[in-house]
């Protein structure tokens, strides 16, 4: 096990910062302060002078898609790549989501997408699970996933009708189960129905190419999926985490819900931060094919501002990027016919200087925050905190020593992605990552990469995290509604019997 001393930076908390050095030792953080000395044989210790940076807990991502068999074929970044691309952006976890086909084995999917990770990843990772249909095995493999595996969120699809869309029933019942089990609630929130109906339409008018994405998923089928799902949830009390928010209506419905003071949870990605979807209008069509995702990008372009300044005031709460990469032969699946694209766009090793840039640089956010947004707030909602998301003595020593005065230019030709083309190409980002440590051991550099295929760990995740489930248990205690306390009715009461 190496260890490390990280002389002189800037340690930032989503609390707080100080100038401290930071000693790491068998991967976990074993002293912070100043003016740290190494032990007394200071042999295989490796010094890092960190003066001038910052030295930030690694980044999580809580939304990729690695290897994801969708739409005909499989997302390009493997576990491989993909945390390859994770640890050169300074993110230190994923989060990636199992997905059973419909009437399939929760479980199995688990297991598949285990043996899928565990010989492949790069860096620490945990699993979401999709709840594609519902039945009683539904409801139990999910309380088995949490009680034995480790998984304590659950995913719903409000859109994909025929593949992975589930109905309003269906969505009760499992925000049901998961309030029961202590898990939470995830929907990618778009109207389904509306969408299929709306595709007929614009292929009827001759709309083939991936403008057509766009034109059948305007932003209130995404906005009207949101409040729709959050008032499911809080019929049951139970959390929300509404992932890739893509649109200001959207997001304008769970910053109004968390005013009313619900517990929903709001994730904007990269993708939505750093670009928008005037590029659907393109001329080329593999340009605009690119950048078809869903939710989409949207047309406004002020959108990606509005989330940003949602995501500083705390209206939205963390950044995710649904990283799923197909290169441009991929995406061809549908040159004749914007429905056949597949959809998803990179983002994992982007996120962080995305973030920094558009929400540090500009002035929106302070250091702080953006530890929050990058880190500690996902550690927190998915129960991974204080290992994960804080330097601190007895965290996991997952840590990112940032340059915020650096500057480095974002292309294709430099990525560490599977494919051909990057959304953010071209975009000078201020804020770099120099030096990522993952579980205690530096395994990127300067560029260079020190880390073998399945050096990463599985991280199962408890139940009933403190972060959301505190609020949980109070509201189910006062919130519960009580019958009028009166004498019975002793007057008349008519027959309805039939003559
Ligand atoms: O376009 C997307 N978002 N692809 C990945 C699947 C999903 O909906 O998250
Ligand atoms: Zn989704
Ligand atoms: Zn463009
Ligand atoms: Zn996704």
């Amino acid at each position: 096990m190496q260890k490390i001393l990280i002389k002189g930076g800037r340690v930032v908390n989503d609390d707080c910062s100080q100038v401290a050095d930071v000693y790491v030792e068998d991967g976990v953080v074993k002293a912070v302060g100043p003016n740290l000395q190494a032990p007394a044989q200071p042999a295989g210790i490796q010094v890092i002078d960190a003066s001038d940076k910052l030295v930030l807990p690694g980044g999580i991502d809580p939304h990729t898609h690695m290897q994801f068999p969708f739409m005909g074929t499989q997302s390009k970044d493997d576990f491989y790549q993909g945390t390859k691309a994770a640890l050169a952006g300074g993110t230190t976890m994923i989060i990636d989501f199992a997905v059973p086909q419909k009437g399939c084995s929760l479980l199995e999917a688990y297991e598949k997408w285990r043996s899928w990770a565990d010989p492949k990843v790069c860096c620490d990772y945990a699993l979401h699970v999709a709840v594609t249909w519902w039945s009683d095995k539904v409801k139990e493999e999910m309380k088995i996933l949490t009680q034995e595996k480790g998984v304590n969120s659950f995913k719903m699809f409000m859109a994909y009708k025929g593949v992975y869309m589930v109905g309003d029933v269906e969505l009760h019942s499992a925000f049901s189960q998961c309030k029961q089990i202590g898990a939470i609630a995830q929907v990618h929130a778009e109207n389904g129905d509306l969408i299929a109906e709306s595709t007929k339409k614009i292929l009827s008018l001759g709309i083939t190419g991936p403008e057509g994405h766009e034109l059948c998923r305007p932003e209130e089928v995404e906005a009207e999926a949101t409040l729709r799902a959050i008032t499911i949830a809080n019929s049951v009390n139970c959390p929300l985490y509404v992932v890739h928010v893509m649109s200001k209506s959207a997001a304008k419905v769970i910053a109004d819900a968390r005013r009313q003071g619900k517990v929903v949870f709001g994730e904007p990605i990269a993708a939505g931060l750093g670009t928008d979807g005037t590029h659907y209008w393109h001329k080329e069509w593999s340009h605009a094919a690119a950048h078809i995702l869903s939710p989409p990008l949207r047309p406004d372009p002020s959108t990606p501002d509005f989330l940003m300044n949602l995501l500083a005031n705390d209206d939205l709460s963390v950044t995710g990027t649904d990283n799923c990469t197909f290169d441009i032969c991929q995406k061809a699946l549908g040159k004749d016919d914007f429905t056949k694209i597949p959809n998803g766009v990179n983002g994992v090793e982007d996120r962080m200087s995305i973030l920094w840039e558009k929400g540090v640089h500009s002035g929106k956010m302070d250091e702080n925050r953006f530890v929050a947004v990058a880190s500690t707030n996902a550690a927190k909602i998915f129960n991974l905190y204080p290992k994960k998301g804080r330097i601190a003595v007895g965290s996991d020593a997952d840590i990112v020593i940032w340059d915020p005065k650096a500057t480095r230019k974002i292309s294709a030709k430099t990525h560490h992605h599977a494919i051909d083309f990057n959304i953010f190409e071209g975009m000078v980002c201020h804020g770099v990552p120099v030096v990522t440590i993952s579980r205690g051991k530096v395994v990127y550099q300067s560029g260079l990469f020190n880390v073998a295929p399945g050096e990463g760990r599985y991280i199962s995740r408890e139940p009933f995290s403190e972060y959301v489930y505190k609020r949980i248990r109070q509201r189910d205690e006062v919130c519960q509604p009580v019958p009028v306390k009166r004498a019975p009715y002793a007057g008349k009461v008519i027959s309805t019997a039939l003559k």
